[in-house]
């Protein structure tokens, strides 16, 4: 007899990428940043580790919130830290869904959403996107109307596309609230500055941004959520006390100030990005352009599992993933199986080491 609760008893935990702790790995597997974080950051870790260790610390991160807002252009009362913007997730699904009500996600998207789901007991449905990973309105409009809660990560993930706003905004389910995942919205050739918040919709719209890809932060642990500061003081009431270590507040504080050092790493990104969508299509994969950190790509003929097994023999480690059911109804995909390869883009040399492996493996 279990005596777990029958959600917890039933889950498929939600399994993260690999994380091999050994050195000696190229690794393009979990959309880290490849460049180190602003030295401030470490200067500010280093500080408070000396001086506010043995006490509490803040438990609304005030001092980051205040530097947040500057950046962002919002009142400091608009923004919720977390323990990564997992935890805004975690804390967003325990606010707004009881058992009754329906979570929503794109399909494919972050599969972390169902896990949350399944674990507070909602319901939950996968919203089906077109093969070119539009959205299909027709099919999802239905789903959307019950929505209590609906995660738009954008850019998505594993595709890298990014929806336009106008998409955005007739997403918004009449009586719920759209979680708008930024996690890679520090990418995309406009990044966004929170207009969304502000329009007619606004008080429907929560935006979650982490520091874990764009300020090379993602083992520090740090994300906040955006939003109208009615929504952020009813989250505010189910976060674990103090749910933001010193360190990370400190740390998260100095990253975001240092908007130079993230832009920087920022604009390397971007054009190593292009180099290897490039790269890809020359060597057969079929490409979809990228608005993220990373790249997802198919091919018309080869197993992406045993590419995959053929790199990580070779140390480079790279995410294979797999969605049954996928997609809407599609010839290319016969059975709805979607696979494929998303690949962090890193260094310029990590780069050139993929390719050059990726050549030998699918030569051309
Ligand atoms: C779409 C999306 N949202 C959220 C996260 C979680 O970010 P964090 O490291 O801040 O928990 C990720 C991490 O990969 C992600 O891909």
């Amino acid at each position: 007899m279990s005596l777990f609760r029958e959600n917890v008893q039933n889950l498929h935990a939600y399994v993260p990428g690999e994380q091999p702790q050994e050195s000696g790995w190229v690794k393009l597997n979990t959309n880290e940043n490849p460049y180190p974080p602003s030295p401030r950051v470490i200067e500010a870790i280093t500080k408070t580790a000396q001086d506010r260790l043995h006490v509490y610390p803040d438990p609304l991160g005030r001092s980051f919130c205040r530097a947040a807002a500057e950046v962002l252009g919002v009142e400091p009362d608009w923004i919720l830290p977390a323990n990564g913007s997992d935890e805004n997730l975690t804390m967003l699904v325990r606010s707004f869904a009881d058992s009754n009500d329906l979570i929503a996600f794109p399909y494919p998207s972050y599969i972390l959403y169902e896990t949350l789901a399944e674990i507070q007991g909602t319901r939950h449905a996968r919203l089906r996107l077109n093969s070119d990973w539009s959205w299909n309105l027709k099919l999802n409009k239905p789903l959307i109307d019950q929505t209590k809660l609906l995660f738009v990560p954008n850019p998505n993930s594993p595709s890298g596309n990014r929806w336009s706003d106008e998409t955005i905004l007739s997403l918004v389910p009449p009586h719920g609230i759209l979680v708008l995942d930024e996690a890679y919205g520090d990418f995309p050739d406009t990044p966004h500055q929170m207009e969304l918040l502000r329009s007619e919709k606004g008080n429907q719209i929560i935006v979650t941004r982490t520091l874990s890809k764009s300020y090379s932060l993602a083992g520090l642990r740090f994300g906040f959520a955006v939003a109208h500061p009615d929504l952020i003081a009813g989250m505010r009431k189910v976060k674990d006390s103090y749910n933001c270590d010193a360190l990370a507040l400190a740390g998260a504080e100095a990253a975001i100030r240092d908007q130079e050092w993230m832009l920087a790493n920022r604009a390397k990104i971007v054009a190593t990005r292009s180099r290897l969508q490039n790269s890809l299509s020359s060597l057969g994969f079929d490409v979809i352009p990228s608005q993220a950190n990373f790249v997802w790509c198919t091919h018309p003929e080869r197993s992406h599992e045993d590419i995959y097994q053929e790199l990580k023999a070779r140390k480079i480690l790279v995410r294979y993933m797999k969605f049954p059911n996928a997609l809407a109804e599609d010839d290319r995909h016969p059975g709805g199986l979607l696979d494929g390869l998303r690949i962090t883009v890193g260094t310029d040399s990590q780069i050139d080491t993929f390719l050059t492996a990726l050549q030998e493996i699918v030569g051309t």
